[in-house]
């Protein structure tokens, strides 16, 4: 007999995304209904197949009133942690001063820093949670969550317990990625060499002593840091097990995808100013890619990251909202869906993949972003009456139900609703 304690019903639609990523990576079950046990999917299929015994039990059954069902996202790239704002530049910005021009003047990046390193790690958790709140009710069910407004030993770590800390409060899953090459702080100008010494021979083992973070990452740009010395924190997170993230070509292209590839990285992100050697070296070495549209958009950047050639050559790819003060101050998960289309050339089944089983692949996660037995029990219902839906009607809340490990962790009130 087939036992459950969830059973979510009278969906038009389940989206498993069980195929493999392309229009028909959704693979879709008309009038599906989804079976929930102990956090985990226990079945999945047209409800009218669905197990007699079931349907007698005690199970909570989640109506889902012929709206379509979909693994919860998985926002594979955010910086969520961090105190203070920078509305201000923001203003500047959008009057035409650059985001390079700001952090070399000590501001962008640095600013939040400064006001990171003052604020306590119980803070940093308080000023997180409302945003994180806001990704769930967006249906976000796994956050990716990288530190690098630290910049020094001791306060990487503050923000690197503060997301563990996070991870204990939310009912999602988080992914935290330490972030040491972020920006060059005031410190490390006189003695560049010594301070990325400190924060690769005393940060990273530090890290992975704890068990701090699954992944390391590095902003590689001018200004930022060099192709040589994201190498060397590759060498160093190779050495302590951790898996390596990138911040690639985001404002010129410095050879990233290229760089990225050699290195063997788990993703390379951003990517608008990737080359066709670029896409090539991705497509042949395997790294996948975090489509980062919503800073595209909130930098004014030239163009977008070429999602179509990426998908064309066959690069697997993942979809953030890389919530962070400076590049994107937006927790709309909505907002990323439609830009993944409008911006980067994705059809509205892509990005939905790219957003669920892409992001869950992209992060290592083997049993999350996609409705099959033995798969954490991460749904969404959406008040939409097609998933193309989700991206056309741009940026408004559609998630009515967010389930995650079984459980109902966000309901929607009253949606306008599509239906
Ligand atoms: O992914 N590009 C570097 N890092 C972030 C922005 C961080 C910030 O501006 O505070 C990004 O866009």
């Amino acid at each position: 007999m087939l036992e459950a304690d969830l059973i979510v019903v009278n969906a038009s639609e389940v989206a498993t995304c069980t195929g493999s990523a392309g229009p028909e990576g959704l693979a879709p079950i008309r009038n599906g209904a989804v079976a929930v046990r102990d956090g985990r999917i226990v079945w999945v299929g047209p409800e009218a197949q669905l197990p007699f015994k079931v349907r007698t039990l005690e199970a909570t059954r989640v109506d889902a009133r012929g709206g379509i069902v979909g693994p919860g996202f998985v926002d594979a790239h955010t910086h969520l942690v961090f105190a203070g704002d920078r509305a201000r530049e923001f203003s500047l910005r959008c009057a035409g001063a650059s985001y390079a021009s700001l952090l070399a003047e000590g501001g962008g990046i640095l600013a939040t820093v400064r006001a990171t390193r003052a604020a306590s790690e119980e803070e940093l958790v308080r000023l997180a949670l409302p945003r994180a709140r806001r990704l769930i009710a967006q249906g976000v069910t796994t956050v990716e969550v990288k530190s690098g407004y630290g910049l020094s030993v001791e306060d990487e770590l503050k923000m690197l317990r503060a997301i563990r800390a996070l991870a204990e409060e939310l009912p999602i899953s988080v992914v935290p990625t330490a972030l040491p090459l972020h920006a060059l702080p005031p410190e490390g100008r006189e003695d560049r060499d010594g301070w990325i010494d400190r924060m690769l021979e005393e940060l990273v083992p530090a890290v992975a002593e704890e068990g701090l973070a699954q992944f390391v990452d590095a902003f590689v740009e001018e200004g930022a840091f060099s192709p040589d010395e994201a190498r060397r924190l590759a060498a160093v997170a190779a050495e302590y097990g951790l898996g390596l993230r990138l911040h690639v070509d985001q404002l010129t292209d410095q050879g990233g995808a290229e760089l990225a590839a050699e290195l063997g990285a788990v993703t390379a992100d951003h990517l608008e100013e990737v080359s066709e050697e670029g896409i090539r070296a991705l497509a042949e070495s395997g790294v996948a890619v975090t489509l980062l549209p919503t800073s595209t958009l909130y930098l004014k950047c030239p163009r977008y990251a070429p999602g179509r050639a990426l998908a064309d050559a066959g690069v697997k790819l993942a979809l953030g909202s890389n919530c962070n003060p400076g590049s994107a101050m937006s927790e709309n998960f909505a907002l990323a869906l439609s830009l993944a289309c409008l911006g980067n050339g994705l059809s509205a089944p892509e990005a939905y993949y790219a957003a669920t089983a892409g992001g869950a692949d992209a992060l290592g996660l083997e049993d999350r972003g996609r409705i099959a037995e033995g798969y954490a029990a991460d749904l969404v219902i959406f008040d939409a009456p097609s998933f193309e839906h989700l991206a056309y009607h741009m940026a408004v809340p559609h998630a009515r139900v967010v389930i995650a490990g079984g459980r109902v962790v966000h309901e929607a009130e009253d949606l306008p609703g599509c239906l």
